[in-house]
């Protein structure tokens, strides 16, 4: 077995505000001047707080594999597993007795035979509700994320690494870290980074096992986040919009793609209030035809009116979407300036 090395820092001299932050470098166990993808990569710092305190950061630089992190304030460390960091509230506990399950919608994409099929059909399936494929979203989420482009992006939930893979070939952004909950999603993800000759020399990659409602980024550090075909299957959205807000730095972007509601085309027509009242009936008769059983407690799919308000609950500003049928992406802001006493 590799042999890692641990290198803590000593506590940084910041600011006041931030004195009591501590910085943990947690260096790639593949030194980074070593052949390969490692040294071809440019070095960038992708940060990452310890997901119990929020404070104590970790400094990674470098491709997988990674060495554990410990937070010397929790007294807990965090495990390197392969090619990912698992900065989830359990990562390094051996869960004998009590082991948390969560909501359907996370549990399902925790099967490794759904990651092995996710980029190998079922993702295209969603054509069929009016998504416009993979190249397409991917041009759309570019246009929203110009603000941020040349910082590091957290495609959230990244699946497969579908997108991820597209926004590191791109080159617009200094790092992307690809982070989902799901340990085979981030092996799968994995094998297609490195079977990806031109991600090689491309922008750095950190892939990263964690919790949307519960993010491993110090308050106001994150340039930018997307979250493709995801808002759909997590347990708590407004906990997690407002994991989202909390990272993100000022003037920040966030732009993420979902499910309508089936009624959707028709209320784009028609006004989204005006088919409201049919909505419970009409999702009641397609839940009994549903093979595949009770998608509601798998998936939960949106009105935009929702959608707007999620974003407003968490102090997020600049709404715009791009919808069609069933398909939406949106993206929002985080507001330059902090708000005056007065605005509250
Ligand atoms: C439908 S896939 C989307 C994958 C990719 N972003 C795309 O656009 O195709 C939804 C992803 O959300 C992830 N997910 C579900 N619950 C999560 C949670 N609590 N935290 C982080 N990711 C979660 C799943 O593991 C899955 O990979």
């Amino acid at each position: 077995m590799r042999q890692l090395h641990k290198q803590c820092a000593a506590p940084q001299q910041h600011d006041a505000r931030r004195a009591a932050r501590t910085v943990v470098r947690v260096a790639s166990a593949e030194p980074v001047t070593s052949a390969g993808a490692a040294a071809a990569n440019p070095q960038t710092d992708f940060k990452f707080a310890c997901p119990i305190c929020l404070t104590t950061e970790f400094v990674v630089q470098g491709s997988a594999p990674y060495q554990a992190c410990r937070c010397g304030r929790c007294g807990r460390s965090f495990e390197a597993k392969g090619q990912y960091l698992d900065l989830t509230l359990t990562s390094g506990v051996a869960q004998q007795v009590y082991e948390q399950k969560m909501w359907q919608g996370t549990e399902l994409f925790r099967q490794p035979l759904v990651s092995f099929v996710y980029e190998r059909g079922w993702r295209q399936n969603f054509a069929g509700a009016g998504f416009p494929g993979a190249e397409k979203e991917f041009e759309m989420a570019m246009q929203y994320l110009q603000p941020a482009q040349g910082g590091v992006l957290i495609d959230a939930s990244c699946g497969t690494g579908l997108f991820t893979r597209l926004f590191a070939r791109s080159k617009k952004f200094a790092g992307v870290v690809a982070l989902d909950f799901s340990e085979s999603m981030l092996q799968q993800a994995q094998q297609f980074f490195a079977q990806d000759a031109a991600l090689k020399a491309g922008t750095p990659i950190v892939a990263v096992r964690g919790d949307i409602g519960r993010l491993p980024f110090a308050t106001g550090s994150v340039d930018a986040i997307h979250a493709g075909a995801a808002i759909h299957c997590w347990p708590n959205p407004q906990a997690a919009m407002a994991e989202i807000s909390r990272v993100l730095k000022p003037g920040g972007v966030f732009v993420a793609s979902t499910f309508l509601t089936p009624l959707a085309p028709l209320g784009e027509l028609i006004g989204d209030s005006t088919v409201r009242p049919l909505s419970q009936p009409v999702s009641t008769v397609i839940e009994t035809f549903n093979p595949f059983g009770r998608s509601n407690q798998t998936f939960r799919y949106w009105e935009e009116d929702e959608l707007k308000d999620l974003v407003a609950a968490v102090g997020l500003t600049d709404y715009t979407r791009t919808r069609s049928r069933m398909f939406i992406m949106f993206a929002a802001t985080k507001p330059a300036a902090e708000r005056q006493p007065e605005q509250w």
